[in-house]
């Protein structure tokens, strides 16, 4: 057997033949533009996996295993959000050279992106039409039947001895509306009598104002990039971009701010 190197472990002949510039002639920034995406992917993987384990941190009632993946999570959200400063050197005319061949490809297909908000509970059931291919498909109809990390947060919740309104329990899992009243005011009462609840709480609000922050540099790129053009995906652009701004992903953190 041959010995394993940097190489083989890590699979690089593959994954370095992975980009495959379609612009003729050749434009230079085409591919800091496929480099980015496909980086951005991995980071997505990785992200998902981490969030499964937040999933299992919560039911089985552990806190510091919650806080220090929290933490990994919102680092890779900010590495995210610096990345696009790299996209921000690519000037509108060199994009117009080569964005008539991207066809139809946009972020907006990015299965694995959506499939981070429907994990998250950010579940938008009409973003899937928009899944390109019968995987991306099947993988976002999977995330949008399963519990999400808030249901798991209820469990955790309900391990600090929090009484999970019937109502929650009860929901359809792919119902996207979250905010509760009753959790909030659970949650006041655990951020100023439970210190180490608080870190992870302030931990949940640091990765939900990260993402926040991705879609605000997101729109931002776009807006400078291609102004108010329609977008490669289909959609208004800019203007459908606006939409989700500022959505947070733990309402109930945020509800309760003005009174801690
Ligand atoms: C020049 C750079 C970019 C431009 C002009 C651009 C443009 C757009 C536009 C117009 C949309 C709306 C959907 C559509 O009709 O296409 C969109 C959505 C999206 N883009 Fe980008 N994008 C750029 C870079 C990126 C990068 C680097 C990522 C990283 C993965 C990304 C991820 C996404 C995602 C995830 C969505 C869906 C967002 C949502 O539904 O909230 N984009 N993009």
């Amino acid at each position: 057997m041959s010995q394993l190197t940097y190489d083989s472990y890590l699979k690089l002949g593959g994954l370095l033949a992975l980009q495959e510039p379609r612009s003729t002639p050749p434009e230079h920034d085409e591919m800091l533009f496929i480099v980015i995406h496909q980086v951005y992917e991995l980071w997505f993987k990785e992200m998902l996996h981490e969030v499964e384990k937040v999933k299992r941190d919560f039911t089985g009632g552990d806190l510091y295993g919650a806080i220090h993946t929290f933490r990994r999570l919102r680092t890779i959200m900010k590495t995210l959000v610096q990345q696009l400063d790299i996209l921000e050197t690519m000037t509108p005319m060199s994009f117009s050279a080569f964005r008539d061949r991207l066809d139809t490809a946009s972020g907006f297909q990015s299965y694995q992106f959506r499939e981070f908000e429907f994990v998250m509970g950010l579940k938008r059931p009409d973003m899937l039409k928009y899944a390109a291919g019968p995987d991306a498909k099947a993988a976002l109809e999977k995330r949008l039947l399963a519990p999400s990390v808030i249901d798991h947060f209820y469990d955790f919740l309900a391990h600090q001895g929090v009484a999970i309104p019937d109502e929650l329990r009860e929901k359809p899992p792919s119902s996207g509306d979250r905010a509760n009243e009753a959790i909030q005011r659970a949650l006041l009462r655990l951020y100023t009598s439970r210190p180490e609840l608080a870190i992870l709480f302030e931990s949940m609000t640091d990765l939900d104002e990260g993402f926040q922050e991705w879609k605000y540099r997101h729109v931002k790129l776009v807006e400078r990039t291609i102004g108010n053009k329609r977008g490669t995906g289909g959609s208004l652009g800019v203007e459908f971009l606006k939409q989700s701004l500022f959505r947070p992903l733990f309402p109930d953190l945020w509800a309760i701010r003005h009174e801690l």
